[in-house]
């Protein structure tokens, strides 16, 4: 037989893509490469608007379904959150998810990133700018100052959990939807609140077995901070071409927002710039000072940074931020420092932060009331848990099975399912299934001690099988002696 011989492979080259607009052929609605359809509605609005419409059934980037698993973690943390506040003498407060856009102006400030360029803003049906909460501490003064609530004993002391947004380029840590629990205390100047509520942290990631380390300044008042941020300018006045196009802004409009800057040529300069510290008046030294003695005092453990500015504008006097402590900790101070830079500056993963707002109040048309306060960011504190490998105790599991067969059973079996949910027994059953192998299935799956078989002719004798999962051995009992007997099986 002839040698096949093997054909040489011609080398086949993509054809080269047409680019630039498509030309049409004769009359019709025909392109060179292909029939042209006619813009929807919808991509017409796409074209028009500049963005990408997408019209499916699907979550929007940044949002997140929490289910499964997650949950017990969320519950677990959520738990810890509201016992120790509720110890702390903290009363809880709901504030609506929609504001109006004035409050956030007013209180963060237009200059922060929050809100020049974070904020979901849209107006509702009779017109108004609304907002969905970017945080929640100006809705808290808001509410302080419209309930009257500056009428109670002060200072009144409140926390909160619920959902916020913020438009912001999602990551690791940072979702455009998250959660936050807080705690605000309003009504008091004392530097022994600010210390507390550093306590009440330590006390928080203590109980939820989390290593998180506490950074700390002092922010001084509008006059230390006027005689500084001429300081700031003058320091950066010869470095303003360096600075990135924001920054720039920044150095005329609010300079002290130079610091939240993520940019690490903006980093260089923010790291070596005048510290606010030694600009503070008599009053807030005295104040920052104070709420450190008192720290010591109960040796709680803090890491003193200049440079923590916070990202929202109201702030004055005492700010803090609670970083994740894993790898950190075995490291030199030197590393420390550096390792703490690092996670700024890259991972940006502060598991919270608070400090003292002292003008909010008044600014929003209350009285002048100093307040302090913080927030834990929910999903990253449940992430530090996971990744700190933490056991957290799971919910208790049923220790009975309720099974059912046959049309009659099937009647008498939510009846008595019911009861047993009365007497607080936690009990699983599959009522969606009849036979009765698919339903003692899941109770070996679910490792349940008993399982209850509820049949024709136990439904007509009014009686009940008890079967014991480990053993096999069953029992008839009467149905009306079922609650002890499951007490004595499962004391
Ligand atoms: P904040 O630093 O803007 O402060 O937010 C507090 C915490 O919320 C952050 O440390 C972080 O854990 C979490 N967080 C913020 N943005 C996101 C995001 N996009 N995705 C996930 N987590 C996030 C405030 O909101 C102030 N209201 C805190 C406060 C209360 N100050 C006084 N009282």
């Amino acid at each position: 037989m002839p040698k096949k011989t093997k054909k040489k492979k011609k080398a086949v080259f993509p054809k080269k893509k047409k680019v630039g607009r498509p030309r049409k052929i004769g009359t019709k609605k025909r392109t060179a490469w292909g029939v042209k359809r006619k813009k929807t509605s919808q991509q017409q609005k796409k074209q028009e608007d500049g963005f990408k419409i997408k019209e499916e059934a699907q979550i929007l980037r940044g949002m997140n379904d929490i289910y499964g698993e997650d949950i017990m973690y969320w519950q677990y943390t959520l738990k810890k959150m509201v016992d120790l506040s509720e110890r702390y003498g903290f009363n809880q407060i709901i504030v609506p998810v929609l504001e109006r856009l004035f409050l956030f102006e007013k209180s963060a400030g237009i200059t922060s990133d929050v809100v020049e360029k974070q904020m979901y803003t849209f107006r509702d049906r009779s017109g108004n700018k609304v907002v969905l909460r970017p945080e929640f501490t100006p809705s808290v003064v808001r509410a302080y100052i419209e309930t009257g609530m500056f009428n109670l004993p002060q200072p009144v002391k409140l926390y909160y959990f619920g959902p916020l947004f913020r438009y912001e380029r999602p990551q690791a840590g940072r979702s455009r939807q998250f959660h936050q629990f807080g705690i605000e205390v309003i009504g008091s100047e004392k530097p022994l609140i600010d210390a507390q509520l550093i306590l009440f942290s330590q006390t928080l990631f203590n109980s939820l077995d989390i290593k998180a380390s506490i950074q700390i300044n002092s922010l001084g008042c509008e006059e230390c901070r006027k005689s500084y941020r001429s300081r700031l300018v003058q320091y950066f006045k010869f470095k303003k071409r360096w600075l990135c196009e924001d920054c720039k802004k920044r150095l005329s409009k609010n300079p002290l927002r130079i610091f939240d800057c993520q940019k690490e040529t903006c980093q260089k300069f923010t790291r070596q710039a005048p510290q606010l510290v030694d600009y503070l008046c008599e009053d807030c030294q005295r104040h920052f000072v104070k709420t450190l003695e008192y720290l010591d005092e109960i040796n709680v453990v803090y890491e003193f940074n200049p440079y923590l500015v916070r990202g929202l504008d109201y702030y004055t006097r005492t700010v803090f931020e609670f970083w994740p402590d894993r790898e950190i900790q075995k490291k030199s101070k030197k590393q420390r420092q550096r390792s703490l830079i690092l996670e700024r500056l890259g991972a940006q993963v502060a598991l919270g932060g608070g400090g003292r707002y002292d003008n909010v109040v008044e600014s929003l048309g209350g009285l002048s009331t100093p307040a302090t306060g913080l927030s834990y960011g929910m999903e990253r504190i449940i992430d530090e848990i996971k990744k700190q490998e933490v056991k957290i105790t799971r919910p208790r599991s049923p220790q009975i099975f309720f099974t059912h067969v046959g049309e009659k059973a099937s009647r008498r079996a939510l009846k008595i399912f019911n009861e047993l949910q009365k007497e607080k027994f936690k009990i699983a059953e599959n009522f969606a299934k009849d036979s009765l192998r698919q339903q003692l299935e899941k109770a070996n799956k679910l490792h349940v001690k008993l399982a209850l078989i509820l049949g024709q002719e136990e439904t007509r004798n009014s009686t009940i099988i008890i079967r014991d999962m480990n053993t096999g051995n069953q029992e008839v009992i009467d149905q009306k002696k079922l609650v002890n007997e499951l007490r004595k099986r499962l004391r």
